[in-house]
C-alpha cells in the first residue's frame, strides 16, 4: 500500500515563530512543508513570497512543497525554485498551456504539480498526466485555511485515481475524518493546516490523518 505523507501547511502556524513552527513539525514527523503562496489577484489574500520560502531552507531538510495561487505563474516558478523549493505547483485555471509550464517546473530540478480548483474537473490535467509528479485537487476553494472540507470533490479523486499513478494531495479542511475518506479515495498526500497547528499533539494528529 502507498504511504500516506502529511505536509503541514504553515498558513496555519504562528508567523511571528515560523522557524520554530516548521521545526515542530519536522520533529512531529511532517513529510513535506507545505507554503501557500497567494497573490491578491488569483485568490483574494495576500500571503507569502519567495524571502519567506528562503528563510525556511535553512530551517528544515524537509521537502519545500510550494502551493503557487497566483497569476502568471510562469514568471514566478524560476524564482521559487532559487529560494529552495523542492516541489510547485501551479494552478490549471491561471495557465493556458499545462504541459510548457510543467516542463519549466522539472527543467529547473523541481518536482511539477497541477492544482485543481474544486469546481475543475480532473480532464484538465489528461494532457500532461504523464509528465505530472502530483495533482493537487483542492477541498476548499483557494485564498483562506480554516474552511469546511467540500466531499462532493472525493468522485474527482476516485476518477483520477484510476487513470493517475502520481501523487494525489489534497487541500483544505483536512483533518482525521476527512482524511479517511480521501484516502479511500486514493489520495496519498495530506495538506493540513488549522487542524495540526491547533491539536495539542501534534504527533498524535499527523499519525490520525495518516490512518494510523
Ligand atoms: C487554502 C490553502 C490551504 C490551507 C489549508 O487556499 O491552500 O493549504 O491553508 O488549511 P486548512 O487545513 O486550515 O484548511
Ligand atoms: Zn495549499
Amino acid at each position: 500500500m502507498t504511504r500516506v505523507l502529511v505536509a503541514p501547511s504553515i498558513l496555519a502556524a504562528d508567523f511571528g515563530r515560523l522557524a520554530e513552527e516548521t521545526r515542530r513539525m519536522e520533529q512531529a514527523g511532517a513529510d513535506w512543508i507545505h507554503l501557500d503562496v497567494m497573490d491578491g489577484h488569483f485568490v483574494p489574500n495576500l500571503t507569502i513570497g519567495p524571502q519567506v520560502v528562503q528563510a525556511l531552507r535553512s530551517v528544515t531538510k524537509l521537502p519545500l512543497d510550494a502551493h503557487l495561487m497566483i497569476e502568471n505563474p510562469e514568471k514566478y516558478v524560476p524564482v521559487f525554485v532559487q529560494a529552495g523549493a523542492d516541489r510547485v505547483t501551479v494552478h490549471a485555471e491561471a495557465v493556458s498551456d499545462l504541459g510548457t509550464i510543467v516542463r519549466q517546473i522539472r527543467g529547473l530540478g523541481a518536482k511539477a504539480g497541477v492544482a485543481l480548483r474544486p469546481q475543475t474537473g480532473w480532464e484538465v490535467l489528461k494532457p500532461c498526466l504523464e509528465e505530472l509528479d502530483l495533482a493537487l485537487l483542492m477541498t476548499v476553494n483557494p485564498g483562506f485555511g480554516g474552511q469546511s472540507f467540500m466531499p462532493e470533490v472525493l468522485p474527482k479523486i476516485e476518477a483520477l485515481r484510476k487513470v493517475y499513478g502520481g501523487h494525489i494531495q489534497v487541500d483544505g479542511g483536512i483533518n482525521d475524518k476527512t482524511a479517511a475518506s480521501t484516502r479511500s479515495a486514493g489520495a496519498d498526500v495530506m495538506v493540513v493546516g488549522t487542524f495540526l497547528f491547533r491539536s495539542a499533539d501534534p504527533q498524535k494528529a499527523i499519525a490520525s490523518v495518516r490512518g494510523e
